[in-house]
């Protein structure tokens, strides 16, 4: 599907979004739109700001000005257990699991909404019943075999290797049935056949999902991105289609000069900035 620019009605959108940390500019009057049933991707080099626009969206990162709006409607002081009722899940820059937990446990907690405030004992006292307990213990097993990992159930994530665990983690978003996933890199750290399965993953969920993907390799993004946003320095560079976007000169000014980095920096965001 083509989007033409500017969009109208985004389901997810930032408006002029600034951030700074300790005086250093990270984004600077960020707009980008999510259209409803779209693959969306959001790239641009390390450092861009990627991550913190993912921290801005949910509500970790507050910003100096700008707004969210989704659904047409203004997001303010979003918490995280507020963003699984809304429909809205995301992964972590890199895989983010608890260690002491199994896969399904850990799948568990992402339909609690309670996955991302890091505490594991605020996690597991969600007071489920005993009804409740199993419902969202047969969710989170029909999320790890869509995942092709629910015989790892029992196992936990350092015994699992690095791609095995990124599926649970993909599992862990898709368990409370979002209606918007926000990929922070799912594609880090696996090899080209995972990463075709991950593709085919991906469309599979549109129309009937959004997701926004940022990503790094560009063979995958522009293979599964209805649209492309692209920032370098913490502003928007260019936005379109992935033919666009490919061959826009801002975009490979950008790129001019960017190591590989692709694979290198999977464990440094193990949690939220
Ligand atoms: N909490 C923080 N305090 C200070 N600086 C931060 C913080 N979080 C991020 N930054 C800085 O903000 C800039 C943007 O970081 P961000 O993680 O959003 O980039 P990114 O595009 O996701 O990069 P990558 O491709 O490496 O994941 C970087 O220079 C980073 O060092
Ligand atoms: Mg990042």
């Amino acid at each position: 599907m083509r989007y033409h620019l500017p969009l109208t009605h985004p389901l997810l959108q930032t408006v002029d979004i600034s951030v700074s940390f300790g005086g250093l500019q990270i984004l600077d009057e960020v707009s980008i739109g999510i259209p409803e049933g779209s693959v969306t991707g959001l790239i641009g080099p390390n450092g861009a700001g990627k991550t913190t626009v993912f921290n801005v969206m949910t509500g970790f990162v507050k910003p100096d000005s700008g707004k969210v709006k989704y659904e047409g409607n203004r997001l303010r002081h979003v918490k995280t257990h507020h963003l699984t009722k809304m429909g809205i899940s995301r992964t972590l820059q890199g895989v983010g699991l608890f260690p002491s937990l199994t896969a399904r446990e850990n799948v568990m907690l992402g339909a609690s909404g309670h996955v991302r405030s890091g505490i594991v004992a605020d996690a597991l006292a969600m007071p489920w019943t005993d009804a409740e307990q199993r419902h969202i213990r047969d969710k989170a097993e029909a999320a790890m075999a869509e995942l092709g990992v629910l015989s790892e159930a029992d196992r936990l994530p350092g015994e699992m290797p690095y791609p095995v665990q990124k599926r649970v983690a993909l599992a862990r978003a898709l368990v409370s049935d979002p209606k918007v996933l926000l990929l922070d890199e799912p594609a880090g750290g696996i090899g080209a056949a995972d990463m075709r399965e991950l593709g085919r993953l991906i469309r599979s969920w549109v129309p009937e999902r959004t997701v926004l993907l940022v990503e790094h390799h560009m063979e995958l993004v522009m293979e599964v991105c209805d649209l492309i946003w692209v920032l370098d320095a913490g502003k928007v560079i260019a936005a379109g289609s992935p033919e666009e976007v490919r061959n826009d000169p801002a975009v490979l000014a950008a790129y001019l000069g960017e190591d590989d980095h692709e694979d290198d920096h999977e464990d440094d965001h193990e949690t939220v900035h």
